[in-house]
């Protein structure tokens, strides 16, 4: 796996978003997706300011959501609905076709997995991905020790996640269980990008670049994917 480190957040982001700018100037109806939480919202900027200036045209583009907390929905601050919506999705004009995302709201979950998993089988598979490092190693919510064999699922969140998840609802919300695309439909991905910023990341993406690639981080299985890349600031790359 390639690594590229930038010297800080800002032009990281638009190393991404370049990436992801490239994947729809070659394929305008390519399905992206791009993760939820802090590390891409300055890619979500770039991406919008790239739209405007007319180097990109995302008029044709399929977006896939990655996962989302169960039980939240668009009016809570914080679900990844609310942030991929509030700083990309609102920005741009789309057609409701043009999005696949979760209902953290859905009455029934395994149904909601379903959906999203028929979408894939018709739309997939996943042209490019853009991939946060949890600080215990997880993508989406593919917790460590997660099956390689997921498609969509529910998920028990890790401790870790649940400690964590305070910084998006600025308070602690009773938030057990996820919903996500699994690692089987992220590594068969065609263009993986795992991206991560800030010293706090330093640690795992050590971990991420010289564990043996194995489920216990799963952020290390990106390693096995046929076309992934590590893209990182400088910060999080401290102890590399
Ligand atoms: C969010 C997601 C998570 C995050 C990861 C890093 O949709 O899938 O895997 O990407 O937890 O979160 P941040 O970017 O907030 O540090």
């Amino acid at each position: 796996m390639k690594t590229f480190i930038s010297p800080d957040y800002q032009q990281l982001s638009e190393a991404v978003a370049k990436n992801v700018i490239d994947c729809v100037n070659a394929k305008p109806n390519a399905l992206i997706c791009i993760a939820g939480g802090d590390t891409p919202l300055g890619v979500f900027a770039a991406l919008v300011e790239a739209q405007k200036q007319g180097r990109v045209d995302f008029s044709q583009t399929q977006f896939l959501g990655l996962d989302e907390w169960l039980g939240l929905g668009k009016a809570d601050k914080g679900s990844c609905r609310e942030m991929v919506w509030s700083h990309f999705f609102d920005k741009l004009t789309l057609r409701d076709e043009q999005i696949c995302f979760f209902d953290g709201l859905t009455d029934s979950p395994q149904a909601e997995c379903q959906r999203v998993d028929g979408y894939i089988a018709q739309h997939g598979p996943i042209d490019c991905i853009v991939l946060g490092i949890g600080m215990n190693g997880h993508i989406g919510f593919n917790e460590p020790g997660a099956s390689l064999n997921n498609t969509c699922h529910v998920i028990d969140l890790d401790p870790i996640t649940q400690t964590v998840s305070v910084k998006y609802f600025g308070t602690a919300r009773d938030v057990k269980q996820g919903i996500s695309l699994g690692l089987k439909t992220i590594l068969a991905a065609e263009n993986i990008v795992l991206m991560a910023s800030g010293e706090k990341k330093a640690d795992i993406v050590a971990q991420t670049v010289n564990a043996l690639a194995s489920n216990a981080i799963p952020s290390t299985l990106v390693k096995t994917a046929k076309r992934a890349a590590l893209y990182v600031d400088k910060a999080a790359a401290s102890a590399l």
